[in-house]
This record gives C-alpha cells, sequence and structure tokens, in this order.
C-alpha cells in the first residue's frame, strides 16, 4: 500500500476530524421533535412530530393553483356536445376549463388523448374515459353528500391523483396465501399477518385490514366486551381493528392520540372530535370502493386488477397522503362548481348511489361501551 507522504497526512487528519466532528454534531442537530398538547392533561393526548420531515411533506402537498375561471354564460355543454352525460348543465367554457383541469390532475403528460379518441371526442371507446365519467360522479358524490367528511375543502381529482393515471396509494385485496403442506383448510384461521407490510406500517398486525372493514362491514372493536362466536374470533378482529388503526394513524401522519383518549379507546364522550370525522371516513371510504370503484369492475382492463381480480380501491392514504387534512386542508374544489353538486344523471348514464342515511344513531350504538352521546355532542365535546 503507497503511504502517504507525511505533509499531506498531517495536514489530512485536522479534516478528516474535522467532517467527522461535522457528521455527529449533524446527528445531533436534527430540530428537536415538535410536541402539542391536544387533550386533558396526564392522558398523553400529545402530537409527537419531527419538523425536517414535516417540511418535506409540506412541500411535497402542496395543491395547484386554479385555472383562470371561464365565463358561466352562454349556451350549455349539452346542448353542444353529442355525449355528455354528468358535465350537460355547464356553460361550454366551464366545461372545457374542467377538461382542462382533468388533464392536468390525471394525465398531464399524456393529455386529451388519455381519455378520448381524438378523432371523435364524443366517442366513448377508450376505457378511460369511461372511468373518468363514474370519477366525475363520484367526486361530485363526496363533495355533495360528504360533507360530514369533506367539509367545506371537499376533493378534486388531484386529491387523489396528483398528476398520475393511477393514485400513488391504492389497495387490492390480499390472495390468501399457500401454506407448504396445507392445502384449503388454512383460509378459515387465515388472519394474512406475520409478514411486514407497508399497509401496516411494517408491523406483524394483519396486513389487508381494508377487505374486511373498507370493503365490508366488520365490526371494528377491541375483543373483550361482547360475547363472540368462533374461537379466534375475538384475537382476530382485535388484531385486525388494530391494523386498521395503524394505517389511519400513518395516513394522516398522526398518533393514535390525534383521535383517542388513552384512559379508554373505545368510549367516545373522551375521544377528539376528529374521531368523529374519522368515524365518516371510514363509511365513506367503504361506500366509494362498493358503489363507484366496485361498479367499474368490468370495466377496467386485466393489468389494472389486482391478484383476486378486483379493482384498486381507496383506503385512508389515497386522499390523506401523510397529512392529518389532504393538501393541508387547501380548498381545491371551490373553484371547480362542475365538481361540487351532483349532476343529474342521463337516463342512460351508470346510477350514483344514494346519498348515506344519516349514520348518527348507528355510530353511537356501534361503539362498544356504549356512550349516552350523541355525534353532535361528540363533535363538540373536547
Ligand atoms: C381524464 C379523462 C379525460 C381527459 C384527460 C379529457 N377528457 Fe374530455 N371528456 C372526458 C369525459 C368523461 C367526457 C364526458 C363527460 C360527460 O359525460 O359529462 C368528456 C367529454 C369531452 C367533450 C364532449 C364531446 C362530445 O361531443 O360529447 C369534449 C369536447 C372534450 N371532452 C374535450 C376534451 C379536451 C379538449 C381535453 C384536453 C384538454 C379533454 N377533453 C381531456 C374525459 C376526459
Ligand atoms: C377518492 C380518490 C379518487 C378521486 C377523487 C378520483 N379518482 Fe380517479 N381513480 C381512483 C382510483 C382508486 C382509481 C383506480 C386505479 C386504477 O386505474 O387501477 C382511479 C382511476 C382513474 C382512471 C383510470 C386510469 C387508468 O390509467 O387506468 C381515470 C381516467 C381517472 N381515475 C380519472 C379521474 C378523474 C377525471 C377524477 C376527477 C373527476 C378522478 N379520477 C377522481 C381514485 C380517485
Ligand atoms: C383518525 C382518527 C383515529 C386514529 C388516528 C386512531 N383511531 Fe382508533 N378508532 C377511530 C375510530 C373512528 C374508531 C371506531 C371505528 C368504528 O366504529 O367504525 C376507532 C376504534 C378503535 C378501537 C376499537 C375500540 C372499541 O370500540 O373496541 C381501538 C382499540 C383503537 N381504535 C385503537 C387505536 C390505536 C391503537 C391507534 C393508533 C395506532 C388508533 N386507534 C388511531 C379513530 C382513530
Ligand atoms: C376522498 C378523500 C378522502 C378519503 C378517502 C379520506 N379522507 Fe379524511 N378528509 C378528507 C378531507 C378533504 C378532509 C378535510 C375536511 C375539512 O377540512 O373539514 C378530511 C379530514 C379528515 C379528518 C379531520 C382532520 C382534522 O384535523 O380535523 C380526519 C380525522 C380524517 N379525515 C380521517 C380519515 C380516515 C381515518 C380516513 C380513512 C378511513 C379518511 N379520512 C379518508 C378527505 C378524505
Amino acid at each position: 500500500m503507497k503511504r502517504l507522504p507525511t505533509p499531506l497526512l498531517s495536514r489530512a487528519l485536522p479534516l478528516l476530524a474535522l467532517v467527522g466532528a461535522a457528521a455527529l454534531l449533524s446527528g445531533c442537530e436534527r430540530p428537536p421533535p415538535n410536541t402539542e398538547q391536544t387533550g386533558y392533561r396526564g392522558t398523553g393526548m400529545v402530537q409527537v412530530s419531527n419538523p425536517r420531515l414535516d417540511a418535506a411533506k409540506l412541500e411535497a402537498n402542496q395543491a395547484p393553483a386554479p385555472l383562470p375561471p371561464a365565463a358561466a354564460d352562454g349556451p350549455k355543454a349539452g346542448t353542444i356536445y353529442q355525449n355528455v352525460k354528468v358535465l350537460g348543465d355547464l356553460s361550454v367554457g366551464e366545461f372545457t376549463r374542467t377538461m382542462l383541469a382533468m388533464t392536468q390532475w390525471v394525465a398531464p403528460q399524456q393529455g386529451c388523448g388519455y381519455c378520448h379518441n381524438l378523432q371523435n371526442l364524443a366517442d366513448d371507446s377508450l376505457y378511460t374515459k369511461r372511468v373518468a365519467r363514474r370519477m366525475l360522479q363520484m367526486t361530485e358524490h363526496v363533495n355533495a353528500d360528504w360533507k360530514t367528511h369533506v367539509g367545506a375543502t371537499g376533493v378534486t381529482c388531484y386529491t387523489c391523483h396528483r398528476g398520475n393515471h393511477v393514485p400513488a396509494y391504492v389497495w387490492y385485496t390480499a390472495a390468501p396465501r399457500d401454506y407448504p403442506g396445507i392445502t384449503g383448510g388454512a383460509s378459515g384461521e387465515e388472519a394474512l399477518q406475520d409478514k411486514p407490510s407497508p399497509s401496516v406500517d411494517f408491523s406483524s398486525l394483519p396486513y389487508d385490514p381494508f377487505t374486511p372493514y373498507l370493503l365490508g362491514h366488520e365490526s371494528i372493536r377491541a375483543a373483550g366486551l361482547m360475547a363472540t362466536t368462533g374461537r379466534l374470533q375475538p384475537m382476530l378482529q382485535t388484531e385486525k381493528t388494530y391494523g386498521l388503526m395503524v394505517h389511519m394513524a400513518g395516513a394522516l401522519g398522526v398518533n393514535c392520540t390525534y383521535c383517542h383518549n388513552t384512559r379508554n379507546f373505545a368510549t367516545w364522550e373522551n375521544s377528539n372530535p376528529a374521531r368523529v370525522t374519522a368515524w365518516y371516513g371510514i363509511r365513506m371510504a367503504r361506500e366509494l370502493n362498493v358503489d363507484y370503484l366496485g361498479s367499474l369492475a368490468g370495466t377496467f382492463p386485466p393489468k389494472r386488477l389486482g391478484p383476486t381480480g378486483d379493482v384498486a380501491k381507496v383506503n385512508c392514504l389515497t386522499c390523506h397522503q401523510g397529512v392529518f387534512k389532504p393538501l393541508y386542508g387547501a380548498q381545491m374544489a371551490k373553484d371547480y362548481p362542475a365538481l361540487l353538486t351532483v349532476s343529474a344523471p342521463a337516463p342512460d348514464a351508470p346510477a350514483s348511489a344514494a346519498a348515506p342515511a344519516a349514520p348518527a344513531a348507528s355510530a353511537a350504538t356501534a361503539s362498544a361501551g356504549t356512550p349516552a352521546l350523541t355525534l353532535a355532542q361528540a363533535a363538540t365535546t373536547k
């Protein structure tokens, strides 16, 4: 090995020491975590966050500026164009502006041709156009009928898509795993767990808590308070519930105490109002998955389907992307009248789901250790 000439070595050594010290220091220099008390003292209701990661998240979750407004008067799109089933009531100007915005939000690279046969814009032959029409109805439905969750913030295509055809965060039903030597029989007690997955923050919890809760209506409960049937049910249900909770906390970038009071995770009267919003969020995601995405099962090509042949679906992360309110609560939707109200469907358009029945009563009674409190009260209780 060639030795360094001494003068060079003696000059290099302090430099190396300096680099080492800087590396050490930068380890310590990470800004101290932010902590914020969000509930009663002594209940652990504190949010802890890392300012460095927060800054990166803030940058990644900025809403694009709205397109310049279009004239609301003039002829309606429905009278000018041939095959408009959802947006017919818009002025031609607002219709075109909506097409431009959709292009920016979903297919900024490909442009109009991602959904359209450019020889004939009225043609529905591309599946992407048929999907986009259903997406329009879904977005309108969320903004008009799920104010219990999305409030005045609302959603646009961008909330989920962020410039991608397929939103960055979607889920499919997990395929049952094969166990060597066990055929078929394992599925009854198959919990689909113990395989680190980002869906449950790499914990050993069941990694598909979405199929039971965001597609199905299984009970979201920790075991112990009620009689149950089946040997493994209470334990499995608890584990799946925790799986969903870990997803929810991660999707919003918050701790459990953003919604819960550690004194009692189940009761509503001690929970934060955000838990009520989350309760509606679970029902909303479920409905979107069943009535909108599920209804597109026959429309998507095989390359878009999951391992069990299902369509990609939404969970909390699809919209929230690590933030307590998508895009930090930027009110994008209000600038796009097309997305705010449910359009009267044209006779041959697929039926939109009915507005959800007020779930307040069922929420109150659904909680184990049932609160005597209504959701409206819960929403105003600190
Ligand atoms: C993400 C998919 C998507 C993109 C991208 C898109 N469109 Fe559309 N377009 C649709 C859908 C869906 C409809 C039907 C709307 C309805 O039924 O209310 C439509 C309908 C139209 C129509 C009416 C055609 C007719 O005669 O029925 C025109 C015109 C149009 N789009 C123009 C454009 C232009 C111009 C662009 C590019 C700036 C564009 N679109 C980009 C999905 C898209
Ligand atoms: C709540 C989240 C959400 C919103 C809001 C949303 N989408 Fe989607 N979109 C999805 C999911 C999930 C898929 C399924 C992904 C796939 O293609 O497998 C999808 C798929 C699509 C596709 C098919 C893309 C492809 O390449 O297969 C198009 C086109 C589309 N959406 C357009 C729109 C338009 C236009 C809007 C706004 C009017 C919109 N979406 C709003 C979640 C959303
Ligand atoms: C964004 C709000 C939110 C966050 C964050 C959250 N939860 Fe929940 N949690 C809820 C809601 C809403 C329910 C009730 C679900 C239902 O009934 O549909 C619930 C239910 C539960 C239950 C079942 C209670 C019962 O009735 O048996 C447990 C246990 C639980 N959460 C634990 C946790 C843990 C642990 C965390 C952190 C990893 C967490 N939660 C994070 C909102 C939240
Ligand atoms: C379709 C997009 C969408 C989906 C899916 C979604 N959310 Fe939200 N969520 C929103 C919007 C938009 C807001 C902002 C509402 C407002 O400003 O009042 C919000 C707000 C919230 C809040 C209130 C935050 C606060 O600080 O007040 C909670 C809690 C929440 N969501 C939980 C969830 C959970 C849990 C899920 C999954 C079960 C979920 N959301 C799924 C769009 C969504």
